[in-house]
């Protein structure tokens, strides 16, 4: 192949900021892979809308379909979020020989394994890192790092408009709403802020981490979930003065089942931690995720979970991956490899 050509899904916050790298990297890329990484078409909903970034003439379209049927496609990236028609794009794809790199926590965490199964189907790559915690490399070392090791233990701040929201009112003593409003005016929260202060994408986040890490089928109605819009200033003030903070905490955990074998419980709900643990000093809209394994012992992960150019970094990281795996035909191992460990069910945890 003399170039890899790539169509982007979406262009909004993340996939503008693709569509810069591409552009901006495009050298660079093109020696990284082997070959240039060509943009063929960006997918939008109305082509007059306000965007971050100048799409190269003739590139937009809004027949979504007719782009990833195109068979001289080799890469799709999919960031327009949510399950339709995210997900019969991504099936498209795939069938039509495509490799996939998306960014759709709540697909994953819904329907992670029909997108698995048609992947393995049609022996391409579905790569997923930015998902989970924006540029924070977490599922390729749960995946990969950790593959030889047995991890016992994700606990994780995977939400950025709640940790902003949580931090603020430690530290002035806003209460909740005053804070959403704040997160919502730096553009942290979804575009409907139930997602983000319900705990539903972080439960998404949960579902994924869990998956990987315990090799096991996790989707989103099996984690616990509770928000944090019940949690107020005198809570927060409280956990102070017993010199702990609130945290959204996302904990996925091997429980011994009543057979002895292990079994998978996640759950995600507001949580008192003590200021000395690592967790406590992640401040604003970061993210991070601690990982207790058997031989590596405590890890964390920490960084930027979410916004346009940090998940568009994950993003572009997988292209990369995918597009050496393409240009080698072979796969990435692992994301179907399962080993069908039971999960408890969501009343247990
Ligand atoms: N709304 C999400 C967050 C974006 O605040 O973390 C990244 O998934």
């Amino acid at each position: 192949k003399r170039s890899l050509k790539v169509a982007v899904l979406g262009c909004g916050a993340v996939g503008s900021q693709v569509v810069r790298l591409l552009a901006e990297q495009h050298d660079d890329l093109a020696a990284r892979v082997g070959v240039p990484v060509e943009l063929v078409g960006v997918a939008v909903r109305r082509l007059d809308a306000p965007r971050d970034v100048e799409v190269p003439d003739g590139l937009l379209t809004t027949d979504a379909e007719g782009l990833v049927a195109r068979d001289d496609v080799d890469l799709v990236v999919e960031v327009i979020g949510g399950l339709e028609p995210a997900r019969t794009l991504i099936l498209s794809a795939l069938d039509n020989g495509a490799s996939v790199v998306t960014a759709n926590k709540a697909l994953l965490a819904e329907d992670g394994p029909t997108l698995f199964e048609a992947a393995a189907k049609a022996e391409r790559d579905l790569y997923y890192e930015a998902a989970v915690a924006g540029a924070i490399p977490i599922l390729r070392p749960l995946r990969e790092s950790l593959a030889g090791d047995r991890v016992t233990r994700v606990l994780g701040i995977v939400n950025g408009t709640t940790n902003f929201i949580l931090d603020k009112m430690d530290t002035s003593g806003a209460g909740f709403s005053e804070a959403l409003e704040e997160a919502q005016e730096l553009g942290y929260a979804e575009a409907d802020p139930t997602a983000d202060v319900e705990g539903f994408d972080a439960a998404a986040k949960a579902a994924i981490l869990a998956s990987l890490a315990f090799h096991s089928r996790v989707t989103a109605a099996d984690v616990y979930r509770e928000g944090i819009a019940e949690v107020t200033a005198a809570d927060v003030a409280s956990a102070r003065d017993m010199g702990a903070v609130v945290k959204l905490l996302a904990i996925c955990e091997l429980r011994p089942g009543p057979d002895g074998q292990d079994q998978v419980a996640a759950r995600v709900h507001p949580a008192m931690i003590p200021r000395s643990h690592p967790l406590a000093s992640v401040r604003e809209a970061y993210n991070a995720v601690f990982v207790e394994s058997e031989a590596a012992g405590q890890l964390m992960f920490y960084g930027p979970g979410a916004g346009g150019a940090p998940t568009a970094s994950a993003v572009l990281g997988d292209l990369v991956t995918v597009a050496r795996n393409r240009l080698a035909d072979t796969r990435g191992a692992g994301e179907s490899a399962y080993a069908d460990r039971a999960v408890l069910p969501m009343g247990e945890t």
